[in-house]
């Protein structure tokens, strides 16, 4: 039997530095030949979509919503006929490039238990995943994608951690909920030293602080487009090589 690709999911508390770490490795990865990908931008705030300079016409949150107004005064059997059309809703909402496909969760009412926001995710993953080299996850801020097994299909938890103790904190609890896959990554630290890595979480080595990464933020510039000699872009390299070599 053949392993399963990576299914990699950036993961941190707050304002670690998620986003720009799943930007910065996606680019690698194709730089360095592999694809086709499928970037996940999991935050219901936005996150990788934008940070790529990318936008994306359907999301799943717009699918989902289709349905469940479809599904207002529905009875059991018609519910049941409207939820196989989830496929086919979930495929609508992949967004094809060249090399890789943007699937954005978009933001979800919670309203209606008729498929939750989160269970809907990890059935996407389920359906999509196949065809893919790698699938990387930006997810949103926190635990709860962790704790709902969003992340059920995911072979590697990157923990992103900025040196903080809150997010050293979060790296252990990260831990906790998926033991034997996590591994962390440095945001705008140098080295590990320090870092209070739990025992069994690997360093994949770190992303620096970055000016230039910082300003194409604010100017809404591309994360994709920065230099090839850009600091935080060859940090990300490594860490890609790093992380394919893991599996
Ligand atoms: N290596 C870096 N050097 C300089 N600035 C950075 C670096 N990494 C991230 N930033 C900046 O820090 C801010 C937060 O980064 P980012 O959006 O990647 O974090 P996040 O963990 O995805 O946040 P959220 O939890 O809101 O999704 C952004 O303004 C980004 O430009
Ligand atoms: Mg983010």
């Amino acid at each position: 039997m053949t392993s399963p690709q990576p299914v990699i999911a950036v993961c941190g508390k707050g304002g670690v530095g998620k986003t720009a770490a799943s930007a910065l490795i996606s680019r690698a990865m194709l730089d360095a030949g592999v694809r086709p990908l499928l970037l996940i931008d999991a935050d219901p705030a936005g996150g990788l979509v934008s940070a790529m300079g990318e936008r994306v016409e359907n999301t799943l949150a717009g699918a989902r919503a289709r349905l469940v107004a479809a599904a207002r005064g529905a009875g059991d059997a018609e519910k049941e006929s409207l939820a196989s059309q989830l496929d086919y809703l979930v495929l609508e909402s992949l967004a094809e490039r060249d090399g890789y496909s943007l699937l954005a969760m978009g933001r979800m009412e919670e309203k209606g238990c008729f498929c939750p926001a989160n269970t809907l995710l990890r059935e996407a993953i389920d359906l999509l995943v196949g065809p893919f080299a790698v699938v990387l996850i930006d997810a949103e801020a926190g635990l709860e994608q962790i704790a709902r097994q969003v992340t059920r299909r995911v072979t590697r938890v990157v923990a992103v951690h900025d040196g903080s103790a809150r997010s050293a904190d979060t790296v252990g609890l990260i831990l906790d909920m998926a033991p034997g896959l996590v591994s962390a990554l440095g945001s705008r630290v140098d080295t590990p030293m320090g870092l209070d890595l739990p025992e069994g979480v690997e360093w994949l080595g770190a992303i620096p602080e970055d000016p230039e990464l910082s300003r194409f933020d604010r100017e809404r510039r591309s994360l994709w487009d920065l230099p090839a000699e850009n600091p935080a872009r060859l940090a990300a390299a490594r860490i890609a090589e790093r992380l394919l070599a893991l599996g």
